[in-house]
């Protein structure tokens, strides 16, 4: 009989059984602890998402202020909140250069991409092109849990035990350069996974499909660096066939690469786009979900009276969460954090290439774009996929180095703040556990 009383997310419960969790109690700056006080450097920003690193005073005090001024109260049927409204402004603010108009907010990344999917169906119906309802995602993206945003998700083992998955889906290749099925050894790229993208919408016939959903850089699927003009390729497509572009910044978001969005980092603007990890640092739950101003016409257009969107989480605008974004967001700002992260990326990018040039039998694969690294592990093929990953992650924690595995590829995402010389102690110590691991 388990005794599991608790549940872990993605985790194996019989693993853990065995083993025990490993209880972070607390945390500063780049560095977790233990409950026996062992310190760990967080080169993952926990789960992509510590942008500006632990134990920040200003925020927890908005917290701290805001919970005890207004804990939380209800949105619907018109209440509102200070924070809430003050965060929709200035995130609107932030985004106007992606061409970003109006946000609705809900609580983490799956429901900022539920939003979106059921936002962009609605929106063709608007316009009376009620059988635009295809959505196609990617292999290899990562969307979150929900049925709708695990069904334009595309990382097969997630979806597996869960199908049937909404109808009326469907997943493009992935500009994944190195498991290129067109051009094997990554020889040439001809951009033939765009080609298939537009060959799929023709396919589809474009007056059945609503949306395209893209991670600029897909994360948990293996941090897959496009090619630069990858994704200005994809929007020109949309816009020809009048396909709504959802940009998925969950990871991308709030200086990751360099820039407030992937989006933009890339030199494109989107239909709509989801938010949430790195919008609050995780200080606290927040998604969000941004549209174009021609959305926002489209949804009103009639007359006042009903909800225009019948769509709403009871925590949409918790003022609490919304404290600590503005608190977050005054941070990245003032610490010029974007700016950091593309010098410190670039430290990054160097360090990755580094190892598997040194390292050319343990590392098939490197690089990074702005503070998302990827080093890709050379497996042998016995094990079954991944296996190698986990090891070289357990080997790292030992070690006082958290990262995450992807299957083969070791993930990077430190927080902002990170030193050049914490990354290179991130490298360092990858270095003697690939060595340790992987003998050859
Ligand atoms: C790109 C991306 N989108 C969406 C999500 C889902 O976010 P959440 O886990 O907050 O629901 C994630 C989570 O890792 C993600 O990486």
């Amino acid at each position: 009989m388990s005794t599991s009383k608790r549940w872990g997310p993605y985790t194996s419960m019989k693993a853990m059984q065995e083993q025990g969790p490993l209880v972070i109690d607390r945390a500063e700056g780049v560095y977790v602890f233990d409950e026996d006080g062992r310190r760990y450097l967080d080169a993952h920003a926990a789960l992509w998402l510590v942008n500006v690193g632990y134990g920040r005073r200003e925020i927890i005090e908005a917290v701290a202020r805001q919970a005890e001024k207004l804990s939380w109260f209800s949105s619907f049927g018109g209440f509102a909140n200070r924070p809430s409204i003050e965060l929709a402004e200035r995130l609107i603010d932030l985004f106007k250069p992606d061409g970003m108009a109006s946000v609705f907010l809900s609580n983490d990344g799956s429901e900022a991409m539920e939003t979106a999917l059921k936002m962009s169906r609605q929106y063709w119906k608007m316009r009376g092109m009620a059988a635009k309802t295809k959505l196609i995602g990617r292999q290899h993206a990562y969307h979150g849990v929900t049925a709708g945003a695990l069904s334009v998700a595309g990382i097969t083992a997630n979806r597996r035990m869960f199908e049937p998955l909404l109808g009326d889906i469907r997943h493009a290749p992935a500009p994944y350069r190195n498991h290129c099925s067109y051009h094997p050894g990554n020889a040439v790229c001809t951009y033939a996974c765009v080609r298939e993208v537009e060959r799929m919408i023709q396919f589809e016939d474009p007056s059945t499909v609503a949306a395209f959903v893209a991670e600029p850089i897909q994360a948990a699927g293996g941090v897959i660096i496009p090619p630069p003009d990858y994704l200005a390729q994809i929007r020109e497509i949309c816009t020809r066939y009048d396909v709504l572009l959802i940009t998925d910044e969950v990871v991308t978001g709030f200086g990751r690469l360099g820039d407030w969005t992937g989006a933009r980092h890339y030199g494109i603007q989107p239909d709509m786009m989801t938010f949430a990890k790195g919008i609050t640092s995780g200080y606290q739950p927040l998604g969000a979900t941004a549209v174009a101003q021609h959305i926002l016409d489209a949804y009103m257009q009639g007359g006042a009276g009903e909800p225009e969107l019948r769509h709403g989480n009871t925590y949409s605008g918790h003022p609490v969460a919304a404290a600590a974004a503005l608190a977050n967001i005054a941070i990245i700002e003032r610490e010029n954090l974007l700016e950091r992260a593309r010098a410190a990326g670039s430290h990054l990018g160097g360090l990755v290439d580094q190892i598997a040039k040194a390292l050319p039998n343990h590392v098939a694969d490197s690089g990074a774009e702005g503070l998302l690294g990827r080093v890709e592990l050379r497996s042998d093929g016995h094990e079954p996929p991944g296996a190698l990953g986990n090891r070289v992650t357990a080997k790292m924690r030992e070690a006082g180095v958290i990262v995450r595995p992807a299957g083969n590829v070791i993930t990077l995402s430190p927080p902002l703040i990170i030193t050049d010389d914490q990354l290179d102690s991130v490298i360092e110590t990858l270095h003697g556990v690939l060595l340790e691991v992987m003998p050859v």
